[in-house]
C-alpha cells in the first residue's frame, strides 16, 4: 500500500457504514460485557469504526504502516500498532478483541486463522469476548453475478472489479483520482479474501471459546460471532 493509494482510500471511505459496523459491535458489548473498558481492534484500518468507541480505553493494529499513520490521526487516543493479527504481541489485556468487514478474509492460509483466534485469546481478560463479523458463502455467490460499473467518488472515479474462484474473492480496484489540473492518475490496488463456511469457523473457534451468538446481517451477507473466552 502505497501513501497515494492510502489517501484515495481515506477521501473514499463511506463513514456512516463504519459508524454502523463500530454500532453493532458496540450493541453486542452493551449485552453481553456492559463492563468493558479496554478494546482493541484487529485490522483497524484508517480508524473509523475505532474512533466510535467513545469511553473505552482504545487499542489498535494493522499489518499496513500507511494505515496506521492515517488512523493516528483518526484515533489519536487509541495506541495503535503495526502487526498481523495471526501472531501479535501487546503487552496487555482486553476486555474485547473485535474485527470487522473482512479483516480477517485476508488472512492466508486457513491455519493463520485458528492462530487469530489464538492470539485473541491469549490476550483477553477473564470472560472477555471475541467478536468477528465476516462476509458468509451468499456474499461470494451474489459477487459472481455482480455487474461492476465505473463509479464516482469523491477521489474522481472507481472500477472495483472482482473475480470469484472456490472461496476466493479477488478485488482488481483501478482508481482515477481527480487531480487540481482536472486531469485523472490512474491507481491500482488487488487484494484476495477467502470466505469460509460459518459452521467450519464456529466450530474450531468453540476450540476455545464459548459462541454467544451467530447473527447474520445484510440480508444474510454478513455475520457477526460473539464469542467468550473460556
Ligand atoms: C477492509 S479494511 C477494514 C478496516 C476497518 N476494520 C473497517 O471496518 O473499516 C481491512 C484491513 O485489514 C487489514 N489487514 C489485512 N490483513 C491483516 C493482518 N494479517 N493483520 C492485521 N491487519 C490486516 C488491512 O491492512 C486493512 O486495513
Amino acid at each position: 500500500m502505497t501513501d497515494s493509494l492510502t489517501e484515495i482510500w481515506e477521501q473514499n471511505i463511506d463513514r456512516k457504514s463504519a459508524k454502523r459496523r463500530a454500532d453493532i459491535v458496540l450493541s453486542q458489548i452493551r449485552k453481553y460485557n456492559p463492563k468493558a473498558k479496554k478494546v482493541l481492534e484487529l485490522g483497524v484500518g484508517l480508524g473509523f469504526v475505532l474512533s466510535h468507541f467513545k469511553n473505552f480505553e482504545k487499542f489498535g493494529l494493522d499489518l499496513g504502516k500507511e494505515y496506521i499513520k492515517v488512523a493516528k490521526r483518526i484515533v489519536p487516543d487509541a495506541n495503535l500498532f503495526v502487526q498481523s493479527m495471526h501472531n501479535f504481541k501487546i503487552k496487555e489485556k482486553f476486555d474485547v478483541i473485535f474485527t470487522t468487514d473482512e479483516c480477517i478474509n485476508e488472512i492466508r492460509p486457513y491455519s493463520n486463522w485458528i492462530a487469530t483466534f489464538r492470539r485473541a485469546h491469549a490476550h483477553l481478560n477473564k470472560n472477555g469476548l471475541f467478536i468477528l463479523e465476516m462476509p458468509t458463502k451468499l456474499y461470494l455467490e451474489n459477487h459472481k453475478k455482480r455487474i461492476v460499473k465505473l463509479e464516482e467518488t469523491p477521489s474522481g472515479f472507481i472500477y472495483d472489479n472482482t473475480y470469484v474462484k472456490g472461496n476466493r474473492l479477488s478485488w482488481d480496484t483501478v482508481f482515477f483520482k481527480k487531480l487540481k489540473n482536472g486531469l485523472y492518475r490512474v491507481e491500482k490496488d488487488n487484494y484476495d479474501e477467502f470466505i469460509y463456511p460459518v459452521k467450519k469457523v464456529n466450530a474450531d473457534l468453540k476450540k476455545k471459546f464459548e459462541i454467544l451468538r451467530t447473527q447474520y446481517f445484510n440480508k444474510k451477507e454478513n455475520v457477526i460471532l460473539v464469542c467468550k473466552k473460556r
